[in-house]
C-alpha cells in the first residue's frame, strides 16, 4: 500500500489560452505545464496519476509509464476529475492532488501539506494549501466556523457579497486522507453556478462528518499561479526562468543580464562561465565551466567543454571541446564534432562534421559530412560538395593538410596528411599525403584590352 498517491488534474478545457494544443501541453521554460508538475508529483509518490481529458491522448505516449492514466470523458468538474482516478488512488492512505496547470509549485510545499496531514492524525480528512495575498482574485475562499475551524469552500461564482470578502484563498493543492475523500466524493452533487461537481465540496462533506481540515499558508502566492491566459504562461515562464537563473548564479555561473538570459529547465552550466544578454539555452545543453557565450548565441542540445567562447552563432545537436572559439555567425547543425583549441568563424555552417583538435575554419566555410583532422586549416570560402542531387558523400581531411581559399572538394574524397591545395582548386580524386594541387583555369591576360570599355563610359 502506497502512502501517498498523487492526482494530477489536467483535463481542463484551457478554452482562454486560444490554441489547438491541450493547455497543460504549452511550454514554461522548456518544458511543458504538465512537466513541470509531474516532476514534483514524482518526488512525492510512485506512479502518478494523471487524468486527462479529450483533445489531449498524447500524454500518455509524451508521458511514459512513470505515471498512471486516468481518461475524464466529459469535464464535470475537479470531483469529477478526481472520481476518475478512483481505482488508482483507493490502496493509498492518502491522496494529493495537484493541477496540471501550476507548474510553479514546489516539491517543499507539496511536502510540508503531506506533513500537515500526518501530523494531524486520523481524524483529519483534508489538508490544504491556502494563501492571502493583499489583492483578491476569483479564487475559492476557505470558510471557517465559530472556532476558526475550516469547514468549507466556496467557489467566487457562487459567493455571497459577504463571502467574497474572505481573504484567505483555496489554491487547488491538497492532500486528503483517501478514504473519507472517496466516501465524500460520492455524495458530491453539481448545484451550483456551474453546474459541475466540485471537488472543492468535499471540504464542507469532510467537516460536517466530523473530520477536521486542516490549512497550511503559504506566503508567496507566486507558486500557486495557474495557467489559464497566454499572459499568465508568460508571467509563469518568467518566474521560471528566474527559478533557473538563480539557482545557476548561486553555482557560480556569471550573467550580465539574468532577465534577458534564457536557459531552459535541465540546462546544465559549469562555474566561472559568463553569459551576455539574449544567450539561449535549450534541450539537452552541457556548458563546461569557464566559457563565455556572448550575445545572441542559441543553443540546442549542445555540449561545450571548458575555457570556450561562442559569439553570436547558432548550435544544434553539436560537441564542441575545449578552449575553442566559435563566432561570430557560425552555424552547427547535428552531429557536428569539434575538437580542443579550434577557431570557427564567421559565416561557417557545418553538419555532420568532425573536426580535430587544433584545426582553424575561420570564415565563409561549408563542412558538411566529413572529417578532418587535426591542425588542418580550411581557407575562406571553402565547399564540401557532399550532395549530388541524390546521395550525401564523406569526405576525409588529414592532420595539418593545408585547403586554399575558394576550394571545392567534391566529395567523396580523401585527402592525404599535410597536403596542401591551391587556392581555386576543384578536388574531385584522393590526394595523397604531401602532395601540392593546384587546379585552377589558366588565366589569360590581354594588355590594354579593357581600355576601350572605360573610354566608351565616359
Ligand atoms: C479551482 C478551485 C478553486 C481554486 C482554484 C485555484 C474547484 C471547483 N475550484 O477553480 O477553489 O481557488 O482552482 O486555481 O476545484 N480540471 C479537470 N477536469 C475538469 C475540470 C478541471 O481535470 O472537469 C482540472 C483543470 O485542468 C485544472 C484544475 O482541474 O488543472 C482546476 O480546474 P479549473 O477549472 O481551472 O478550476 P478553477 O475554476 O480555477
Ligand atoms: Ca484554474
Amino acid at each position: 500500500m502506497d502512502e501517498f498517491k498523487v492526482v494530477i488534474l489536467a483535463a481542463g478545457e484551457g478554452t482562454r489560452m486560444k490554441s489547438s494544443l491541450p493547455k497543460v501541453l504549452h511550454k514554461a521554460a522548456g518544458k511543458s505545464l504538465l512537466g513541470w508538475v509531474a516532476e514534483v508529483a514524482k518526488a512525492v509518490s510512485q506512479k502518478p496519476v494523471v487524468v486527462y481529458g479529450s483533445g489531449a491522448e498524447t500524454i500518455p505516449d509524451t508521458f511514459g509509464n512513470a505515471f498512471t492514466y486516468a481518461r475524464q470523458e466529459k469535464r464535470l468538474g475537479t470531483g469529477h476529475a478526481v472520481m476518475m482516478a478512483k481505482e488508482e488512488i483507493k490502496d493509498s492512505v492518502y491522496t494529493v492532488v495537484l493541477a496540471g496547470d501550476m507548474p510553479l509549485i514546489r516539491e517543499e510545499t507539496v511536502r510540508a501539506l503531506c506533513e500537515t496531514i500526518k501530523t494531524a492524525g486520523p481524524g483529519c480528512g483534508c489538508a490544504l494549501l491556502t494563501a492571502s495575498p493583499a489583492v483578491t482574485p476569483a479564487f475559492g475562499r476557505v470558510v471557517r466556523d465559530g472556532a476558526g475551524k475550516v469547514c468549507g469552500i466556496v467557489e467566487d461564482k457562487d459567493a455571497a457579497p459577504e463571502e467574497k470578502e474572505i481573504k484567505e484563498l483555496n489554491l487547488s493543492i491538497y492532500c486528503f486522507k483517501t478514504s473519507a475523500l472517496l466516501e465524500a466524493i460520492q455524495t458530491l452533487r453539481p448545484e451550483n453556478a456551474q453546474h459541475e461537481y466540485y471537488l472543492t465540496d468535499c471540504v464542507k462533506i469532510l467537516y460536517e462528518r466530523g473530520y477536521t481540515v486542516e490549512s497550511l499558508s503559504l506566503p508567496d502566492m507566486q507558486e500557486a499561479i495557474g495557467v489559464n491566459t497566454r499572459a499568465q504562461l508568460a508571467q509563469a515562464e518568467a518566474a521560471l526562468r528566474r527559478r533557473i537563473n538563480e539557482a545557476l548564479l548561486l553555482s557560480g555561473v556569471s550573467m550580465i543580464d539574468p532577465a534577458a538570459t534564457y536557459i531552459d529547465a535541465g540546462v546544465t552550466v559549469g562555474p566561472d562561465t559568463l553569459l551576455y544578454p539574449g544567450v539561449i539555452l535549450q534541450g539537452d545543453t552541457k556548458i563546461g565551466s569557464g566559457c563565455t557565450l556572448y550575445q545572441g548565441s542559441r543553443l540546442v542540445d549542445t555540449c561545450i567543454a571548458d575555457g570556450t567562447t561562442v559569439e553570436n552563432s547558432v548550435l544544434i545537436g553539436a560537441v564542441v571541446g575545449r578552449q575553442t572559439k566559435i563566432g561570430p555567425y557560425t552555424y552547427l547543425r547535428p552531429e557536428t564534432v569539434i575538437g580542443d583549441r579550434c577557431r570557427v568563424g564567421d559565416f561557417v555552417e557545418m553538419k555532420n562534421a568532425k573536426i580535430g583538435n587544433d584545426t582553424k575554419v575561420s570564415h565563409l566555410t561549408y563542412v558538411g559530412d566529413a572529417v578532418l583532422g587535426s591542425e588542418v586549416n580550411l581557407g575562406c570560402g571553402v565547399v564540401f560538395a557532399n550532395f549530388d542531387g541524390q546521395e550525401k558523400y564523406i569526405s576525409t581531411v588529414g592532420d595539418k593538410a593545408f585547403i586554399g581559399c575558394n576550394t571545392n572538394l567534391i566529395s567523396p574524397v580523401r585527402v592525404g596528411k599535410g597536403a596542401y591545395i591551391a587556392a581555386g582548386t576543384t578536388i574531385t580524386k584522393d590526394i595523397p599525403p604531401d602532395a601540392l594541387v593546384i587546379g585552377r583555369v589558366k588565366e589569360v591576360v590581354k594588355p590594354g584590352w579593357a581600355k576601350g570599355r572605360y573610354r566608351a563610359n565616359k
